[in-house]
Formats: structure tokens, C-alpha cells, sequence
């Protein structure tokens, strides 16, 4: 690695060293008051008595998320008179997992004193004092029941660093709700030093400032050492081998501890795993490769948590997404290796397209990525750029969601909230006026607005689904199309993605006999009837774990669809009943099937062009099936129109379509008059 690698040429201020790791046989209790954040109880339970905003920022792990609360409810009285305090956060893991540990920690049960509430899944009570909720989920409470959040008396924004859409949301919301409800306390935490951002958004002078709120930071010394940061000398060809390529050159020369490496994707991931098996046959030293995204089953996940079984002299190589960066802790790490590159959902408003796009990480997640290698000792960072391109071409922070997202779902829920004129609601960072107009204009074509852009009967439906417009509008369709059954296991299937699990070995007959698997299943018309006869194969067959293996079905995925989709029904059958079509000897369930999908998908609808490849309908785009998709392995004629799910940028630049079905031209007409005609 010498001659190959530049040290870094300034001091980073974010890696003071500070106080010792928490050992994880020291009993809990000692643990909590190990934490960083301890020395700060005080301080943040004075604030709160004195200000209505406290922005906290700390390194991750320095004990925000878990103690916090209990601080809050234990020595505050924050949860007297039946009072809540809620947490949010952006990913349901996160929720879950959160409240699993304080419950341990307060050696309480689940669901009593310490729950979560998440989309689909619910373990709280009336007696419940501390709450983790996804920031959807509280943004669904104040929707549907709660539109001042009146229960709660401190709400806790936490990674609002991450700038999620909904925790923007929820944020605008607060500042709202704050003018009515003076009692409330808030506290946005932040892993990051943009602290004053958030306060300034509260308290600022921004229209003249808000009257009745002040608010404070509270700054938590990180428990970090010392990170080394390496650059290299000229720009990596290939980043995928250049980092295999550290990895192993680290594990022969570097001392002890385990290594993340960063990489934009799951399929990098695979690949650069694959990649590194092969280098290793003739390196005999003990080392394992192990993969961290959020798509992989849940099992191959905990690995990675695992370090208590594993041998001491083996050396962990992880290879993960930015999920490591700041919400998930990999034990062990001494070493980073960034690529410097993430892949992140861009929706286009011109053209309707969402395309998740390869970029430059922000100077911010480079400095987040690099911290995770001092978290148990002095450690070592080799970035796999140069010092000028993150100088030159890093963006300071990553642009937050709103900038970036389809803004349908969000301006159905502001309208729901009673928020009339969208541009007059307070956010962070304002959306662009051709993402509000195309977010308009889809909620127009779907009927949940009027032309002065009021909620319709409709509108006030679909904003209470737990779904996406689109996968409400299909279901409620499919209450009169006598197929709800069958579209609710399509909507599930939607919410969980890959049911089947391609294998990753090239070995042959493991790939026949996927191909078998899926054929036996596969439906000709695509996508969205299959993932009805999945679902319909596994109840009724009761398929196991060893079963699925067998037939490549992803059981993790399947158990949680078949949860969803129960869920829905319920959910549902306060709009219709709901009834199966079942079998009916002729294509008229998979039409019924399809025209569904149709009516909630309308406005993602492809042609076929004379050349023989599709384009999208409106704006005329090339796009493709991909070849995961049932569509392009299993159809045997190609059908002049087709609908899908979701679009994503392929390996070869093209767009590629998910989810996708063939469909009649009539049904367009049918479901979306006024969008088509
Ligand atoms: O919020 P922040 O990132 O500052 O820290 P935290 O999530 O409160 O985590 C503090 C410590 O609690 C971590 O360093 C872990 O040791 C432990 N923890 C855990 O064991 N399991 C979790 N699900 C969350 C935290």
C-alpha cells in the first residue's frame, strides 16, 4: 500500500480521542452510565425544563436514542399524567430494535412501559411512556386522530440529520402544532454538527421569528479515537477490485481488527465479495467476508453482530451500504474503506422516472464513514479518492429527500392535515415547483383532489391508507372488481419486494433448478399475478423455511408479506368486503388481477414501439424490463402495453422497469378517462 496512499495534509476536529468502549459483559446499568451522553443527564433535564427546543448532537452510539428517553421519563416526570414521550425514527428497524434494548434495559416487557409502533406492526399500550415510531407512523397518528399529537409530552426527532421527507415532515408539523400546544417539548437529535440549522428552522428569524419558542444546543463529546485518513494518489479505475483489493492488503500487512468497507449497492456488495473469495483460495490466514444491506434476509444480517462466537484471530471483512454509516453499529471495525460513492432514489418530475443514481457521498457522510473505524481504538480510514476530488466534488451534505422525492404521498398527507396551500406550510428546504406540480397532477389523475386542489371523498380514503396512493387506489378498485383477496397479496408482495431469491453461486444446477422454482409459479402475463400465486402457494401448501430454500422463495420476505397482506385485509374491510375470486379456469381472474394494478398504476404504462422495446407512454423514454422480473424471463409474446411498479437505473445505464404486467390499451381509458383520453 506505500507510494499508493496520501495521509491526509489537515487535522479533522472530529476525532478528538475520548472515553473508554463499553464492554458488553459490563451489566447494564454499569453500561448506561459508561455512555457519553451520561455526563450530560443533567444538563438535558434542566434545558428541557427551561426551553420549549433542544437540539442534541453527538457521535452515534454516544447514547441519544436509548437513554434519552428514560432520562426523560425517569428523573423528569416527563411521563406523568398519562403523558407519552415519543421518538422518531427514519427506518423501522431502527424503531424496533430501539425499543427491544430500553426494555431490556429498564427490565421491562415489550409493549408495557417501553413499545414501538411501526407501519404493520404495533407493540404499545395505553400504559406505554416511552414510544419508538417510525416518523411516518407519528405523521399517520396526527393524519388520522391526533392532529395536535396531544398525548405526547416531549417528541424526540432523532437522525434528523438524515433529513428524511418524513422526519422534514414531522419537523414542520411540530413547528406548527408548538404555537397551540405551549407544553410541548421537542428534541432533534443529530449525529452530525449542523446543529444550529435545526434550532435557527424553530426559533430563527425566519418571518419574524416565532414569539413564543427558545430553544438550546447541547453539544455530546463523542466517544471516538483518533482515525487516520488516507487518501489515494489518483482515482481508483475500478472501485469494486481497488477495494477488494485494500481489503486483503490490509489484512496481510495491517495489525488486528475487523474491516467495513463501503460500497454503493447490494450488488456491489455481492460482487465484491465474490471477487474476494476467489483472490483468498491460496491465502490461507483466517479471514471472513461478510455482506450488510437492507435487502438481505434478516438471518445473514445478525451475522454481523455475532462477534461473541467468532474466533479471535479470524478478521471480519464487511462489506456494506451507507445503512452502517450512522444506523446501524458493526462491532470490532479498525479499519474503514470508502468508496466514496452511494446510491440514492433521484425522482425525475419531467419525466415521472425515479432512478436511483451512483454518486459522490457528501464531505459529511466521508467524515461519518470514516469515524466508524474509532470506535474501539485509534483506527484507520483509506478513502478511495483523492483529496482534491472530495474537496472539489463533495457536496457538504447530502440533499435531503425533499429535494428529491415524488412529493404525491407528502401533499396527500399535508392536505389530510388540513394544510390547504402546501407552499405556505414551514419546511427545512422548499421543494421545486415542478415536484409539487407533478405531485399535484398525480393526485388529480387519481381522483384524491379536485381541480381547486381539494381533498375529494376519495382523497380523505386514500390518505388514511397505510400504503402509497397508488397501491390504495388499487386496492380499493379491486373491493368492487370482486379480486380484493388476490390485489391485497399483490400490494404486500409490493411492500416487501423480492420474493424469490435468485442464488448467488454460478454453480449450474442451482440455477436450473431456480429457473424450475419459478417457472412452476411464474404467471405469462408477469409480475403482479405471480406474486398473488406465491402467496396463495405458500398458505396453502403451509411452505416452511426448508421448503422455501428449496424452491428460492425468500421466506423472510414471504412470512413478512403474508403478515402485510393480513394486516391490509383488515385494514380494508372497513371500505368493502373483501372476497377472493379464486380459481376461475380462464385468464378473467389474472385480467381482474391486472385491471387493478392498472387503476392505481395507470401513469406507469409502457408501449411497444415498432423497434421492439418499450417506452414510456407519456414521455416517450426508452425503458426495459428487468431480467430479475417475471415479465422478461416468463411471457412469451410481449404485449403492447404494460404497467409497472417502479423504475431503477440498470447496469448498462438504461432505465429498468420493476413489477411488470401486461395490460390492455381499453383498461387505460377505463380507469384514468381524464389522464388518457
Ligand atoms: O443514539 P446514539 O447513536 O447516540 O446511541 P444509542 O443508539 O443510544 O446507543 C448507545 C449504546 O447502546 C450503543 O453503543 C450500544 O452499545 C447500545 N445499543 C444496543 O446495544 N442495541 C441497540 N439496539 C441500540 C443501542
Amino acid at each position: 500500500m506505500a507510494g499508493f496512499w496520501k495521509p491526509e495534509t489537515r487535522n479533522e476536529d472530529d476525532f478528538a480521542p475520548s472515553v473508554f468502549a463499553a464492554p458488553s459483559r459490563v451489566p447494564l446499568v454499569q453500561q448506561r452510565m459508561i455512555l457519553p451522553i451520561y455526563k450530560h443527564k443533567r444538563q438535558i433535564l434542566y434545558a428541557l425544563e427551561h426551553y420549549s427546543v433542544v437540539v442534541i448532537v453527538g457521535e452515534t452510539g454516544s447514547g441519544k436514542s436509548t437513554q434519552i428517553p428514560q432520562y426523560l421519563v425517569e428523573s423528569g416526570g416527563w411521563a406523568a399524567n398519562n403523558f407519552q414521550v415519543v421518538v422518531t425514527q427514519p427506518r423501522r428497524i431502527a424503531a424496533v430494535s430501539l425499543a427491544q434494548r430500553v426494555a431490556q434495559e429498564s427490565g421491562t416487557q415489550l409493549g408495557g412501559r417501553v413499545g414501538y409502533s411501526v407501519r404493520f406492526d404495533d407493540k404499545s399500550s395505553p400504559y406505554t411512556q416511552i414510544k419508538y415510531v417510525t416518523d411516518g407512523l407519528l405523521l399517520r397518528e396526527a393524519t388520522l386522530s391526533d392532529p395536535l399529537l396531544s398525548k405526547y409530552s416531549v417528541v424526540m426527532v432523532d437522525e434528523a440529520h438524515e433529513r428524511s421527507l418524513n422526519s422534514d415532515t414531522v419537523l414542520g408539523l411540530l413547528k406548527k402544532i408548538r404555537r397551540v400546544r405551549k407544553n410541548l417539548r421537542l428534541i432533534v437529535c443529530s449525529a452530525t454538527i449542523d446543529a444550529q440549522v435545526f434550532l435557527n428552522f424553530f426559533v430563527g428569524n425566519k418571518d419574524g421569528g416565532d414569539p413564543l419558542g427558545t430553544g438550546t444546543v447541547i453539544s455530546v463529546d463523542g466517544r471516538q479515537y483518533p482515525v487516520d485518513i488516507l487518501y489515494m494518489e489518483g482515482p481508483a479505475q475500478d472501485y469494486i477490485s481497488s477495494m477488494v483489493e485494500t481489503a486483503l492488503s490490509i489484512h496481510r500487512k495491517e495489525g488486528p481488527g475487523d474491516i467495513l468497507c463501503f460500497l454503493p449497492s447490494g450488488e456491489d456488495i455481492d460482487k465484491a465479495i465474490r471477487m474476494g473469495e476467489e483472490r483468498l483460495r491460496e491465502n490461507s490466514s483466517p479471514v471472513v467476508l461478510l455482506p450488510l444491506y437492507g435487502t438481505l434476509p434478516l438471518h445473514m444480517q445478525t451475522r454481523i453482530f455475532q462477534t461473541d462466537s467468532k474466533d479471535a484471530k479470524t478478521r471480519r471483512i464487511v462489506f456494506a451500504t451507507n445503512i452502517a454509516e450512522t444506523s446501524v453499529t458493526v462491532p470490532g471495525i479498525s479499519f474503514v474503506i470508502d468508496s466514496g460513492l452511494v446510491k440514492l432514489p433521484y425522482f425525475d418530475p419531467r419525466t415521472g422516472l425515479e432512478r436511483l443514481i451512483v454518486g459522490p457521498i457528501s464531505q459529511a457522510s466521508a467524515r461519518q464513514r470514516a469515524g466508524r473505524a474509532g470506535r474501539l481504538s485509534s483506527g484507520k480510514c483509506f478513502r478511495l479518492f483523492t483529496e482534491d476530488f472530495m474537496v472539489k466534488n463533495m457536496k457538504g451534505q447530502t440533499p435531503p429527500e425533499i429535494l428529491r422525492a415524488n412529493l404525491a404521498s407528502f401533499i396527500l398527507t399535508l392536505k389530510a392535515l388540513g394544510v390547504e396551500n402546501i407552499l405556505a406550510f414551514d419546511l427545512m428546504d422548499v421543494p421545486s415547483v415542478d415536484a409539487l406540480s407533478h405531485g399535484l397532477e398525480l393526485l388529480f389523475a387519481l381522483g384524491a383532489i379536485d381541480k381547486q386542489t381539494h381533498l375529494t371523498k376519495l382523497g380523505v380514503d386514500l390518505s388514511k391508507f397505510p400504503t402509497e396512493p397508488p397501491v390504495s387506489k388499487m386496492l380499493l378498485e379491486s373491493l368492487s372488481a370482486g379480486c380484493s383477496w388476490e390485489v391485497l397479496g399483490v400490494a404486500a408482495a409490493l411492500q416487501v419486494r423480492d420474493l424469490f431469491h435468485k442464488p448467488r453461486s454460478r454453480r449450474q444446477q442451482q440455477l436450473l433448478d431456480y429457473e424450475a422454482s419459478v417457472t412452476s409459479l411464474a404467471d405469462p402475463s408477469g409480475d403482479h399475478v405471480t406474486y398473488t400465486n406465491v402467496l396463495a402457494e405458500a398458505e396453502d401448501r403451509s411452505l416452511d423455511e426448508e421448503e422455501c430454500k428449496e424452491k428460492y422463495i425468500n421466506y423472510i420476505a414471504l412470512k413478512r408479506a403474508l403478515e402485510v397482506r393480513n394486516q391490509l385485509a383488515s385494514f380494508l374491510r372497513q371500505f368493502g368486503k373483501v372476497e377472493a375470486m379464486g380459481i376461475t379456469g380462464d385468464d378473467s381472474r389474472s385480467k381482474a388481477i391486472r385491471r387493478c394494478v392498472t387503476a392505481g398504476f395507470f401513469f406507469n404504462v409502457a408501449k411497444l414501439s415498432n423497434d421492439g422495446r418499450y417506452y414510456t407512454l407519456r414521455k416517450n423514454i426508452l425503458v426495459v424490463p428487468a431480467s430479475s422480473s417475471i415479465y422478461a424471463s416468463h411471457t412469451p409474446v410481449s404485449s403492447e402495453y404494460i404497467v409497472y411498479g417502479e423504475t431503477m437505473d440498470g447496469p448498462r445505464g438504461g432505465i429498468e422497469l420493476r413489477a411488470v404486467s401486461a395490460i390492455e390499451a381499453s383498461w387505460l381509458r377505463e380507469v384514468a378517462p381524464h389522464y388518457w383520453e
